[in-house]
């Protein structure tokens, strides 16, 4: 139940004070010695021209017939501070939790569609750990847009277009014929731009191969496939672990046959102009560079595509919202490619939305890196905190038959956690070490409390609970079980898993108090049922929020 909303509608059910200026007033308290949530009057005041002190004391007057779930109501200093029934508040909030189950029903199909591009990889270039932000804040929106009720596409927009193709495949006919894999395909490109400083012809020979390509030529176009393949199946072993998932795979060189469209339609709008041979569309009058739309050698262009993809999504979609998540560094490209969709007449320009994210660096990178330069292979990292994982269980207990099962899941959840705690923006350095500490705010630590409830609801003996009346920390305990749909509902609203990561931890470091200062199962057996249902509830709250950034929530570890 949203108790604020129900004691907003109360409050305004009194007829004391305009309706307009109350939305949105009443607040949770910060402390519960000021009662659970409390009304301000302050606003109040100079509308009413009436002290705010004054108003609180007229709203109390009036308020003869508390709800159920308000015990009292207190004017202090011009706040009118509510008091909830803790009994009846425990009893809801813990009742309709574990209605849910262990898996939450998702909300009910909301009709509406949510396109969402992430991860995007380039063909044949590593995937590093700069696309951990990109794939796990995806992924995450994914899982929550999905649970929310709307009908979710994932799109792997995939770099498979450029002249760095043409490059490639020269290398390859030189010097690599045979079985490839990702780090041949680096080395080919990486030994071709060597080799071209020495041999300036090779330049040639790309832009010749790249034709090819373009033209459609077989042996171009079967060789570039399997290079297509190599980098699908490398990335997905990725996703596979981290259990992402996409509905398209339509990436730039998709949109080949769509492009003359949108240059046609943006010469008929009148919005192509020629700039030094190229063809733009100018963006000065809002403060931008142009968009380039088409090279001197009439080749397309990353935003050209990406304006064909935008087009292709919504005729295919019909999308309500249509996300990008991709880091900050192409803020311009996006501000750029909204407002030429704007231009040109797409009212739906105002829902597409770019997702940045800010840059992440690995603490002690160095022995994790490829020998090709600095890259951090995220398949690398994610194996590297697995095996850690697994040294620390074997310290912790010896032999468990699902230790693999519970390194692979605490392992990955490290990682994944460490990129979605912080705000999405900020840029991050990330420490293997910080991120497996199971008693920091980690992955682990959320996992560690999820199977802590799991053994206490094994041992104990659950039966239909009573709620008496409970002391703060369970009743915080309480409030934050209420809260998960509120932030769920937040999280979406801004884009913001992180916003979940927050509060599963609130959610553990509450439960851990309150499981240390109070024995769950003793021989009161109403008590006991009491606690132990309170305890399902966090199980069942933590279980299904770590699942919306990723987690998975083993019963031991
Ligand atoms: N492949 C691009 C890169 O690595 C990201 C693509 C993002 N999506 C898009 N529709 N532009 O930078």
């Amino acid at each position: 139940m949203d108790y604020l909303k129900e004691t907003e509608k109360y409050i305004i059910s009194k007829g004391v004070i305009p309706e307009e200026e109350t939305r949105g007033l009443i607040v949770y308290s910060a402390d519960l010695k000021n009662g659970d949530c409390c009304l301000p009057c302050f606003k109040l005041s100079k509308v009413m021209r009436i002290s705010p002190v004054a108003i609180a004391e007229k709203l109390k007057a009036s308020m003869t017939d508390l709800p159920p779930f308000v015990e009292k109501v207190e004017s202090v200093n011009g706040y009118l501070n509510f008091y909830f029934d803790r009994a009846e508040v425990t009893k809801e909030v813990i009742g309709s939790a574990l209605k849910r189950g262990e898996n939450f029903d998702p909300y009910p199909q909301n009709g509406k569609t949510i396109c969402i591009d992430y991860s995007s990889v380039n063909i044949a270039k590593p995937f590093h750990i700069g696309h951990l932000l990109t794939t796990v804040i995806g992924g995450s929106l994914y899982r929550i847009f999905k649970f929310l009720g709307y009908k979710t596409v994932g799109i792997n927009h995939l770099g498979d277009w450029g002249t760095q193709f043409g490059k490639l495949l020269t290398a390859y006919f030189r010097w690599g014929e045979g079985e490839q894999t990702m780090d041949s395909l680096l080395e080919l490109y990486v030994r071709f731009h060597k080799e071209a400083e020495k041999d300036p012809s090779l330049d040639d020979e790309a832009r010749m191969w790249f034709k090819k390509i373009e033209q459609g030529d077989k042996k171009a176009t079967e060789v570039f496939e399997k290079f297509k393949q190599i980098t699908l199946a490398e990335v997905g072993k990725v996703y596979d672990r981290l259990g992402i998932v996409f509905d398209s795979y339509n990436g730039e060189s998709f949109y080949n046959d769509k492009l003359s469209d949108v240059v046609d339609e943006l010469k008929r709008k009148g919005l192509l102009c020629e700039s030094e041979g190229a063809m733009v569309v100018k963006l000065d009058e809002f403060d931008m560079p142009p968009c380039l739309i088409l090279k001197k050698d009439g080749a397309s262009l990353y935003a050209t595509r990406d304006l064909a993809a935008a087009i292709y999504r919504k005729k295919t979609y019909d999308f309500d919202k249509n996300l990008y998540v991709v880091a900050y560094q192409q803020n311009l490209h996006f501000k750029q490619l909204f407002k030429v969709l704007e231009l040109m007449g797409y009212e739906w320009a105002k829902d597409c939305i770019h997702v940045p994210f800010g840059m992440v660096s690995l603490e002690g990178a160095g022995a994790l890196s490829t020998r090709n330069g600095n890259v951090v292979k995220l398949a690398d990292v994610i194996e590297a905190s697995v095996q850690k994982t697994k040294a620390i269980i074997a310290r912790k207990n010896q032999d468990s038959p699902e230790a693999d099962f519970i390194a692979e899941a605490v392992g990955v959840g490290a990682v994944v956690f460490g990129a979605l705690s912080g705000g999405r923006i900020k840029d991050m350095v990330f420490s293997l070490d910080k991120a497996l500490n199971f008693d920091g705010e980690t992955g682990p630590y959320l996992q560690y409390t999820h199977a802590r409830c799991c053994s206490v609801l094994e041992k104990g003996k659950e039966g239909e609970a009573e709620f008496g009346d409970t002391d703060d920390e369970t009743f915080a305990l309480v409030r934050l079980i209420n809260a998960f749909d509120d932030t769920v509902l937040s999280a979406a609203e801004k884009y913001e898993p992180s916003i979940i990561s927050r509060y599963l931890i609130d959610l553990a470091q509450a439960f851990n108090k309150f499981y240390i200062d109070h024995r769950i199962i003793s021989d009161d057996t109403k008590t006991t049922a009491a606690r132990l249902a309170i305890t399902r509830a966090v199980k069942n709250t933590l279980k299904n929020g770590m699942a919306l950034i990723l987690l998975k929530a083993p019963q031991k570890m």
